[in-house]
């Protein structure tokens, strides 16, 4: 099966993009990452790319929805993941690669998204609120802000003497498993989406 063209966008460390990059060299995920995009030009993440010998650029946001359609049409890119990238995307991008976007969200969506809730803002609100379950998402994106199909979620416990970096880094674990089986996944062409809901197809045996 042809190795899907895949675009990762990222703002920071970079983590699950390491974690998406091992599992393309592991050849779990039968993908090609052609080009790694951040809106931070320091981001660690672009460091990552840049030692997997994989095309890292730094669009600024200013420039960022010409710029990124064109760099995404030129690499024939198949498939978009937003690995904690922090800028909106444009919504002539988010409608010429309509399902074909995933991104993933340190929360148990619906709770604790949209406008304002992205890094360590969605872990501070969750302490705060005393919720006893956290965890993370990989939903398809669409024009909204983390309201996309859901395509998996991993719960963690929420302890009395967590803060938010101890919240963060525990669903940081979950997000590091199920970020990659979804990639690996739609890669399969085994991802449907049916209005909200996302099906997963059985492997063709
Ligand atoms: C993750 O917590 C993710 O949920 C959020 O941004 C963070 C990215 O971390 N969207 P990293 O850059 O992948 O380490």
């Amino acid at each position: 099966m042809q190795k899907v063209k895949i675009a990762v966008l990222v703002s920071g460390g970079g983590t699950n993009l390491q974690t998406i990059i091992d599992s393309v060299a592991s050849g779990d995920i039968n993908g090609e990452i052609a080009v790694v995009i951040s809106d931070r030009e320091n981001a660690f993440a672009l460091e990552r790319a840049r030692e997997h010998g994989i095309k890292a650029v730094y669009i600024e946001r200013k420039h960022c929805a010409e710029r990124l359609m064109q760099e995404l049409q030129d690499k024939g890119i198949e498939l978009v993941v937003l690995a904690g990238y922090l800028t909106i995307l444009d919504r002539e991008i988010v409608r010429a690669y309509e399902g074909r976007i995933i991104n993933i969200h340190p929360s148990l969506i619906p709770a604790f998204c949209g406008k304002g809730f992205y890094g360590e803002k969605v872990h501070k609100a969750a302490v705060e609120y005393g919720v006893k379950v956290s965890g993370a998402t990989v939903h398809f994106v669409d024009e909204g802000t983390d309201s996309g199909p859901i395509i998996f979620q991993e719960p963690v416990p929420v302890f009395a003497e967590d803060t938010a970096e101890t919240l963060a880094a525990r669903v940081l674990e979950a997000e590091h498993r199920i970020f990659p089986e979804a990639v690996r996944l739609f890669c399969d062409g085994r991802l449907r989406i049916e209005g909200r809901k996302v099906k997963v197809l059985l492997e063709e045996v």
